[in-house]
């Protein structure tokens, strides 16, 4: 890993969440008050849960599989940050014309959604990721990235983690917040261990959700060209090249953006001590909701 260097990057908050340098607050009171459509599609996460991975996925099922005509844009471009738009003039009002069905991501905590999103208007896919593995890739995302601060050690990493000292604040209260309307006619919850289990079953599952009717070949190609090995070496997806690197927010000698894929990295990064904190942690903020991730 790269040396630490950047010990002093500024950070914003939104209502007591902690927003990456680059992130307006003000944007975020526009995505609270945001013209939703019925054919909006959301996709929402916590950083680092599988995002990019549901851009594609999504991306790929809106153009009927067609891999050149989705690869000829970047994914970026494709499914917006819905933050980033609502941060500029330009932008917004980009956004507001653009053709329906519009497709963006964001990281906003359900209380922090657009409030037409939140009373049932437009489609929300929620993608949840454990904690542990999810940590881990936040921990390199902040070498890479210009506007968070570099960790001194993991262990700090960690306490920050814990205590919502990062960029969207507690993980646990975020999950839980879209936990809680994971039975809204218009929230689908997606576990990003279910789609590494079983990519299909998911896609099948964002397919109908959507009402975007979809062949059986089609769902094939969507599931062959979301896998990481392609996403990691294509151009549209790898971030290498994209938006944020030329825009100065991503740093691609730092790090990498599709970094592993996997689901358990966090064996390879916690000592016993962490792994027994965060299973203690976790299991008190989120056993009475029922949310559970298997990971092991
Ligand atoms: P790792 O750092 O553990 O590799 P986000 O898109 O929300 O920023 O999440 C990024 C994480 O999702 C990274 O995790 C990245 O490798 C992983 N990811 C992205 N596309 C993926 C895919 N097609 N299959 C598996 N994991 C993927």
């Amino acid at each position: 890993m790269a040396a630490a260097s950047k010990s002093h990057v500024e950070r914003h908050t939104y209502k007591g969440v902690p927003l990456v340098a680059h992130i307006k607050p003000e944007a975020m009171d526009i995505i609270r008050d945001l013209d939703v459509r019925d054919d909006d599609v959301f996709i929402v996460t916590y950083p680092k849960s599988g995002t990019s991975w549901l851009q594609r996925i999504v991306s790929l099922l809106r153009f009927g599989g067609d891999v050149e005509k989705t690869d000829q844009t970047e994914i970026d471009v494709i499914v917006p940050f819905l933050e980033e738009m609502c941060g500029e003039s330009a932008t917004l009002r980009e956004m507001r014309e653009a053709q329906s069905p519009r497709m963006m991501k964001t990281h906003t905590r359900f209380d922090q959604a657009p409030l037409q999103l939140t009373q049932g208007k437009g489609k929300a896919i929620y993608v949840a990721r454990n904690p542990k593995d999810l940590a881990v890739s936040f921990y390199h995302f902040h070498f890479m990235v210009n506007t968070l601060q570099t960790p001194t050690s993991f262990e700090e990493f960690l306490q920050n983690f814990i205590h919502g000292e990062v960029s969207r604040g507690a993980w646990h209260e975020h999950v839980l917040g879209w936990w809680q309307h994971k039975d809204d006619s218009n929230v689908l919850f997606l576990r990003y261990e279910d789609i590494q289990k079983n990519t299909r079953k998911q896609v099948e599952k964002v397919s109908e959700f959507l009402q975007w009717h979809v062949t059986p070949e089609v769902i094939d190609k969507v599931v062959e060209h979301s896998k990481f090995s392609k996403m990691a070496t294509n151009p549209a997806t790898n971030k290498v090249e994209g938006k944020e690197v030329k825009a100065g927010i991503f740093d691609t000698s730092r790090g990498t953006f599709l970094r592993k894929g996997v689901v358990g990295d966090w064996t390879s990064h916690f000592s016993d001590e962490q792994s027994q904190w965060f299973d203690t942690f976790y299991r008190e903020k989120l056993g009475p909701s029922g949310l559970k991730f298997d990971f092991e």
